[in-house]
Order: C-alpha cells, then sequence, then structure tokens
C-alpha cells in the first residue's frame, strides 16, 4: 500500500512517460513482422512486464531494456493459443488475436471476460475481423480463429462504435491483408494514431489515422518497428489535476500539446493556467502549470477523442472535489467508472451519482483516511485526494496503479511529497 502525508505544496519538473496504451499495442504489432522490431520509450509497468511474458509465450524473443528499449523478435513464434489466465489478467492482450492470425493463419486466445469499469465486450473486434475473412468459433471461454486462405482480404466494415481496441485489432489485420481495406466510424484516439505511424515505418500503407475512415492497403510484408513510443497524456492529466487539487506549480517535460487540448481546456476553465516551452517538430514538449488561487468547479462529460479522455475523469474528479461550486460530471464512455466515487467520500468529498452522472459539490479541505484502489484511474484519483488532503492517507490494493504508471511514488516524491510504499499488514 501507499502511505501519504497530504497538505504539502509540490513543485518542480516531472518528465512524463511513454504512453501505456500506444506501448501495449505496437509491442503486439510486432508480432506481425518476421524481423525484430526496436520500440523506445516503452514504459516499465507491471502491464508492459506482462505482456513481455505474453509475447515470450508465443516463441518471440521479447526484453525490455534499462533505458526503455524494447526489442522484440517474433521470427519464431510457434505457439497461437493466449490462455485465460494471462488475458484475463490484462485486457489489451486480446489484441494479439489479429497479428496471430495474419502470421500464422489461426488462433485461440481466450475471452477476455468484464473488468471493475464495466462489461467490455469484444464484438466489434470479431466482426470486423470476420468481415476481412476470419472464420470464428466462441467455445468454451475462447475465440477460437483461423483464416482459411492463410491471409486475410481486404474489405469494408463500419464500426458500430468508434472503439479504440477494435480500431486497433482491425487495422493489425488490414496491413497484411490481400487488398485494400476501409473502416469507418473508427476511433480518433492518438493511441491509434501512434500505432499507424509506428506501422507505416515498418512499411504499412495505412491513410487517414486521427480521423473516423482510415484507408489500408495490404502489403506482403512489414519490416521491424523502430519506433518512439508517443508520450503518455492520461499520465500527464494526472499530473495536470494533480497541480490543480494540491495548488502546485509543476512542469511537465515530454507532453504532446495536441493530445491534451480538452484536458488543459476544462483545467483553464476551472482557473489554471498553461504555459508550453521547446516545443520540438513532432509537437513534444515542456508544459508549465500555473495553479489557480481559486479553483472553479466545472462540469465535464467524457466522449471519443477529441472529447475529454474517460481514463483522466476519476483524476478531474478528485481536483473538483476541492473546487468552489457545484460541477457536474457525466462519464459516457464505461457504465461502471465510478468506483472512486465511495472512496472519495471517505476523505470527506461530497458527491453523488445518478446514472453515470455525478454532482460534485466542492468543500474547502479533504481529510486522510484508508481507502482502497479499484481500478487503475481510480487509484490515481486516490493518490491526487491523498496529497491534497490534510493527514494521513492509507492507499490499499496499489497494484492497480503499478499497472499504468512508471515509478509514481519516486516521481512524486522528487516533487516533494511524503509519499511511502509500505506492505499491507
Ligand atoms: C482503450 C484503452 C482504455 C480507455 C479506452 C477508451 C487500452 C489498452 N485501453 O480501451 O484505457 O479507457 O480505450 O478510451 O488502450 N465496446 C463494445 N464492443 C467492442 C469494443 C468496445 O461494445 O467490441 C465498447 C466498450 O464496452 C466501451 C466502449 O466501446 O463502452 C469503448 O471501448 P474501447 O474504446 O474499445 O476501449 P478499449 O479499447 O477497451
Amino acid at each position: 500500500m501507499l502511505v501519504i502525508e497530504g497538505g504539502r505544496k509540490l513543485s518542480g519538473e516531472v518528465v512524463i512517460s511513454g504512453g501505456k496504451n500506444s506501448a501495449l499495442p505496437i509491442m503486439i504489432a510486432s508480432l506481425l513482422s518476421e524481423k525484430a522490431s526496436h520500440l523506445s520509450k516503452v514504459p516499465r509497468l507491471a502491464d508492459t512486464e506482462f505482456l513481455l511474458s505474453l509475447l515470450k509465450s508465443f516463441g518471440a524473443q521479447a526484453e525490455l531494456d534499462s533505458q526503455g528499449v524494447a526489442l522484440i523478435d517474433p521470427n519464431r513464434i510457434n505457439n497461437t493459443l493466449a490462455h485465460y489466465d494471462i488475458v484475463r489478467k490484462m485486457r489489451a492482450s486480446v489484441l494479439v488475436l489479429s497479428p496471430l492470425l495474419a502470421r500464422m493463419g489461426h488462433a485461440e486466445v481466450s475471452l477476455p471476460g468484464g473488468c471493475a469499469i464495466g462489461t467490455r465486450p469484444v464484438d466489434i473486434h470479431l466482426q470486423g475481423l470476420e468481415q476481412l475473412g476470419a472464420k470464428i468459433e466462441v467455445r468454451d471461454g475462447y475465440i477460437h480463429a483461423k483464416l482459411d486462405r492463410g491471409h486475410f482480404i481486404g474489405a469494408e466494415f463500419r464500426l458500430s462504435l468508434p472503439s479504440v481496441g477494435a480500431t486497433e485489432s482491425l487495422v493489425m489485420a488490414a496491413v497484411l491483408a490481400h487488398g485494400c481495406t476501409r473502416l469507418t466510424n473508427v476511433a480518433r484516439e492518438p493511441e491509434v494514431v501512434d500505432l499507424c505511424e509506428a506501422l507505416i515505418i515498418a512499411g504499412a500503407r495505412i491513410q487517414g489515422h486521427g480521423s473516423s475512415v482510415i484507408e489500408i492497403s495490404g502489403v506482403s510484408s512489414l519490416d521491424g518497428i523502430n519506433y518512439c513510443i508517443a508520450p503518455d497524456r492520461v499520465e500527464a492529466g494526472t499530473f495536470i489535476a494533480l497541480a490543480a487539487a494540491t495548488k502546485s506549480p509543476l512542469t511537465l517535460k515530454s507532453v504532446d500539446l495536441a493530445d491534451l487540448a480538452n484536458v488543459i481546456e476544462r483545467f483553464e476553465h476551472a482557473g489554471l493556467e498553461f504555459r508550453a516551452g521547446d516545443i520540438n517538430q513532432y509537437g513534444i514538449g515542456d508544459l508549465a502549470i500555473i495553479p489557480a488561487d481559486i479553483l472553479l468547479a466545472t462540469d465535464m462529460e467524457t466522449a471519443p477523442h477529441p472529447g475529454f479522455p474517460t481514463d483522466t475523469q476519476a483524476q478531474f474528479m478528485a481536483a473538483m472535489t476541492l473546487a468552489q461550486g457545484e460541477s457536474t460530471i457525466h462519464e459516457r464512455i464505461f457504465e461502471n467508472r465510478m468506483m472512486h466515487v465511495p472512496e472519495l467520500c471517505r476523505m470527506g468529498a461530497d458527491i453523488v451519482v445518478h446514472h453515470g452522472m455525478a454532482k460534485v459539490r466542492g468543500q474547502k479541505a479533504l481529510l486522510g483516511a484508508p481507502v482502497m484502489a479499484t481500478d487503475l484511474r481510480a487509484s490515481a484519483s486516490l493518490v491526487i485526494a491523498g496529497l491534497a488532503a490534510q493527514g494521513k492517507t492509507e492507499i490499499r490494493r496499489v497494484y492497480h496503479l503499478d499497472r499504468g504508471y512508471e515509478a509514481l511514488d519516486k516521481k512524486l516524491e522528487s516533487l516533494g511529497a511524503a509519499i511511502k510504499r509500505c506492505h499491507q499488514e
């Protein structure tokens, strides 16, 4: 568990890591080539370690060095089974289905099942893969898939929802398909763009990523992927919410400002100021955050990109518990992503939820308390609340946090936070 002595102002600079949600699909896409891939800025997280072991279980060489460079060599893959014990722990593993099919012609991947934040089906992934020629049968909790002709066939497919995961699955299926594929109503999230850019570097022919239509001309083979993972916009959003809640001037190093536009806009509305600097040719630079003397209540609703990201909703809410006035926060992507609410209320927050809509009445202060982390981003909201609260907060089940934040306690310590990791009794 993490033990936090809250109520301190923080200050300083923090380097934002490579994005988990970009790194995982790109590591998986490395399976599409017979050559080795080298990916830099891969964050060292429970989820990336976990994926390395899954890739190894297929017979690939998969390593992450101390500099954050992953080497993935899938030349000798010989196993196409992704077991339930692995997929249930990390939902993104279901993305291995497309590249395994494209490389080997068949694959057996466990259904991921629901998770704490909602039911999260994979029906759109499967419908799309069938449209591209896969024969799919779901039985015994597993997806059994094969390609009768040994390869995918280009096709048109409209996603019923702009799902991030389904878009990534279908892009990976289409890059080695025979013929052209046109995907409509696709997700426009930066992580989809990052995957497409990485595949293009390896020789894929993709157009339209970042818009709602992606067109792909299949190629016969891909090179290894040599690519630098884009900065984690969720980690950056987490530090912005932290700066707001604790009234701390922080500078984020290495962020993609365009990806953060909506988050910055909502926090500006709440009274924060931002100054960007040292931006390179890829739009990556520093972001100085000037906190508000009085944080103002601000409404927010989550939406697919370029809307406010669901992965930053809990952190935004933690900040709003300390704002002046009442905020309305509406979660529109996942049906059960308010599990942080009862825990924040244990710390003195005043939040009432009705049908995915939270009314947050800002308080003058929060008080430290023992709380329980329930999922990755909920855990981050408790860290923010704990750092802003008066007194001691103990956050149990921090393994959720370790899935998605690289060295968060170390980074916070370097900003002046009193935070330590202890064994839970
Ligand atoms: C990804 C991110 C996750 C983020 C989410 C939304 C990764 C590893 N995870 O998750 O952190 O919160 O995008 O930005 O990158 N849906 C269906 N059928 C499907 C697929 C999805 O009904 O086949 C629904 C889901 O239940 C959910 C919505 O679509 O309500 C969005 O899901 P999706 O965009 O697929 O999220 P993930 O890719 O799972």
